[in-house]
């Protein structure tokens, strides 16, 4: 869908669902009128579904709830929401409890974390914003969405928009890499595929929730629930960006963070969760804690017991919390005592009541609870195929000397090699509960399906993902031996990167590394196909190896993914949605970072009083916004090498792009700029746009992109949106360290 489709369909979806709120504002009001204390906080407590099935634990809770006493919780209007349970049938079987067996039947609210797929697993978030693709990311969250509707879902606490800038950290993997425009444009894409373009009422929307609000990705360290500290300038420039695409996209929830930021915890901040969110933004959804983070107010130290976090993260402007049950224990005492107003505790249950309206839960509270469609939708072949088609475009070709790459499906004896060669149990990645493991496609039934002669193909796991196996490398050996090329499948299992899973090293773990080591005697062709959830410090043979592909974690389709790729029945085309340092000790790195006072040439790792380390080059050993492809893409200079921007006006840029090889190649250009002098020092380099072109064998294809002044903005001092008139750089280039700048001069007003 192009872009002003997109906008004109976001219109309709908005006042569809201003409408159907507007009709229900009435009965709203005077179901509050009616509902008692104890019945407005149930309506603000949310608990972890007990009755349904969940075949994997995600929370430290999961597993502990009581099917009998959440039934009894709910009869008395003391739960109005769940999550985490998925299933047509169970849900309309929960759902007839609260509508019909409580006082005022007001329905309950149905929320999973549908991440990336259901039962259909598509690739790790990251992976997808390799493909550099809107369109893709938004087809994706829509196949989640229907699959998600159709089990009973309402909500799904997706998309993950926290800038992720630290590799150490290991939620990278959930969201849209380190780039602030990469990350909004997803945001975007992923909130509207979520949600729709009919309504939040139709029967295929989930409401989305962007999280984590604010900063959670900025831990100290890259570890997990740290503390983050930061500017207003960064915050506002660099983490809420996303946010604000999502909610301009419609997305009516949030979720808040686990972290402090600058001395207050995310989900005890007045200033993030009424102030940014509401008093400047005016955003209409509710906020739902994350998993006790209203709790966690106590361990943070800034709340004195469960009464008074409760108090704080209320005042501060959460509307829902997630499992610590303070708000149900808390609020009619705090009311009664005059320590929460009870127009405060009306605001909140009015914003969950309205979400629900909106989601057309009174007009029909067994929305999606249909087993006969969610038979048909759910695991569909159509998404399977997307899912196959999505993993294609998420894998990104680091290096291919030689042209090792493709290998061909007969007359080449291949020796698939490491822990994820036959591996099933790390191909979805992390969070899937759902996932259909009947539906898992190893590298090797990818290999076999695609190989003409697929008795040329053999196999040896050489060591395990973390551990050594015993007799594995003679075994890894004598398989190499044979080969013609050797193919390393080498990298993190699905439990190194989620969340808690921070590295401190962000390397491949040593038994591999000695497994690629004994391999690379042997002196065979050699590609390396990671498998990540961040990106990874390469060294030795693993960096040596003549090709590098990221194959991160690809879904239910992977094999068949990657064989498409190794075998160039498609041509790679991701782009790297984060940088892969040289040295862990990098971290954290974006390309984004700061000239300095005392820039290096970057060229020289042996400067002296420079900002460098003694190690490596402060730079990338794989840049932000680099991909290869089979062939060889040429870029000519921009046009005009100098420009001036009116005030008012725009720039049209230009670049020849040529494909000088011998195969059809799509070619991400990447749009960048560097505010020369300013008020704030500024990135080296900022991303502002992406253009993506098909290129037949061959052809030169003059590339235009239009830059205008707010591409040029940046936040000032005063937390504002400020341009100012001066000279940029400008590059259009094939990543974040390549290319030659265009000047230009934006004029004063
Ligand atoms: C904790 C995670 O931080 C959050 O992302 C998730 O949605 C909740 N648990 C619910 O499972």
């Amino acid at each position: 869908m192009g872009a002003a489709a997109l906008g004109a369909s976001m219109l309709m979806t908005a006042s569809q669902t201003r409408a159907r709120v507007a009709s229900h504002a009435e009965r709203i009001e005077a179901l509050i009128a009616r509902m008692t204390i104890v019945e407005k906080a149930g309506q603000l407590n949310l608990v972890g579904d007990p009755f349904r099935f969940r075949p994997q634990n995600v929370n430290p809770l999961d597993g502990q709830g009581d099917p009998a006493r959440v039934t009894g919780l709910i009869r008395e209007g003391k739960v109005g929401n769940l999550f985490n349970g998925i299933g047509a049938e169970a849900g309309r079987r929960i759902q007839t409890i609260a509508v019909e067996q409580t006082r005022l039947g007001i329905p309950l609210l149905f929320a999973a974390d549908i991440i990336h797929g259901l039962k259909t697993v598509f690739p790790v978030p990251l992976a997808e914003a390799a493909a550099f693709d809107p369109d893709l990311a938004y087809r994706t969250a829509r196949a989640a969405a229907l699959e998600g509707a159709a089990s009973g879902v309402h909500q799904t606490y997706a998309p993950m928009v926290d800038v992720a800038r630290d590799q150490r950290w290991g939620r990278v993997v959930e969201g849209a890499g380190e780039d602030v425009w990469l990350n909004e444009v997803l945001a975007a894409a992923r909130t509207r595929g979520f949600q729709g373009e009919r309504g939040l009422a139709d029967r295929d929307a989930l409401l989305a929730t962007p999280k984590h609000f604010a900063a959670y990705s900025a831990a100290e360290g890259g570890m997990d629930y740290n503390t983050t500290d930061m500017s207003d300038a960064t915050l506002r420039g660099v983490y809420l960006p996303p946010f604000q695409a999502a909610f301009d996209a419609g997305a009516l929830s949030v979720m808040s963070g686990f972290n402090d930021l600058n001395g207050v915890p995310a989900s005890g901040s007045r200033y993030l969760l009424t102030q940014i969110l509401r008093e400047e933004w005016g955003f209409e959804g509710f906020v739902v804690s994350d998993y006790t983070s209203e709790q966690e107010l106590i361990a943070h130290g800034f709340a004195e017991d469960g009464r008074d976090a409760a108090r704080i993260a209320l005042m501060a402007g959460i509307d829902m919390s997630m499992v610590s049950g303070l708000f149900l224990e808390h609020i009619p005492d705090l009311v009664e005592k005059g320590d929460v107003p009870m127009a405060r505790v009306d605001e909140a249950v009015r914003r969950v009541l309205t979400t629900k309206a909106a989601l057309g839960l009174f007009d029909d509270p067994y929305r999606g609870c249909d087993p006969e469609r969610e038979r048909i939708v759910v695991g569909s072949q159509a998404h399977r195929d997307l899912a196959r088609e999505a993993g294609v475009k998420s894998i990104v070709l680091l290096k291919n000397e030689g042209g090792v790459l493709p290998l061909k499906t007969a007359g080449q004896r291949i020796a698939l090699i490491g822990p994820f060669a036959d591996d099933i149990d790390n191909i979805f990645g992390p969070w899937t509960i759902w996932g259909d493991l009947s539906r898992r496609v190893s590298l090797e039934a990818g290999f076999r399906a695609a190989m003409a002669d697929p008795s040329l193909l053999t196999v040896a796991r050489g060591s395990d993902v973390e551990a050594s196996l015993d007799g594995g490398i003679e075994l890894a050996l004598a398989a190499a031996r044979e080969a013609d090329v050797v193919v390393l499948a080498l990298g993190e299992s699905t439990r190194m990167s989620g969340e808690a899973q921070s590295r401190t090293e962000i390397d491949v773990p040593a038994p591999q590394r000695a497994l690629a080591e004994a391999v690379a005697a042997l002196g065979k062709p050699t590609v390396v196909l990671l498998r990540n959830g961040r990106a990874l410090e390469l060294s030795g043979a693993v960096k040596d190896a003549e090709a590098i592909v990221v194959t991160w974690f690809l879904g239910g389709e992977m094999g068949h993914a990657v064989a498409d790729v190794v075998f160039g029945q498609a041509s790679p085309s991701g782009r790297l949605p984060i940088s892969f340092p040289h040295r862990s000790g990098q971290q954290p790195y974006s390309y984004d970072h700061k000239t300095t006072g005392r820039p290096a040439d970057n060229s020289l790792a042996t400067q002296e009083y420079v900002a460098r380390y003694r190690e490596t080059t402060n730079t990338a050993l794989f840049p932000f916004g680099h991909g290869l492809t089979y062939g060889d893409v040429r870029y000519g200079l921009v046009t005009p090498a100098e420009a001036t921007m009116a005030w008012g006006g725009e720039v049209e840029l230009s670049v020849e792009v040529t494909n000088a090889g011998d195969r059809t190649v799509e070619e991400t250009v990447q749009l960048y700029i560097r505010d020369r002098v300013a008020s704030l020092t500024q990135p080296g380099r900022r991303l502002r746009d992406v253009r993506k072109v098909v290129l037949e064998p061959g052809q030169t294809r003059a590339v235009r992109l239009t830059l205008t002044r707010s591409q040029l903005e940046f936040i000032g001092a005063e937390g504002r949106p400020t341009v100012e008139p001066g000279l940029f750089d400008v590059w259009l280039s094939s990543s974040a360290q390549t290319g030659e700048p265009a000047t230009l001069r934006l004029r004063a007003a």
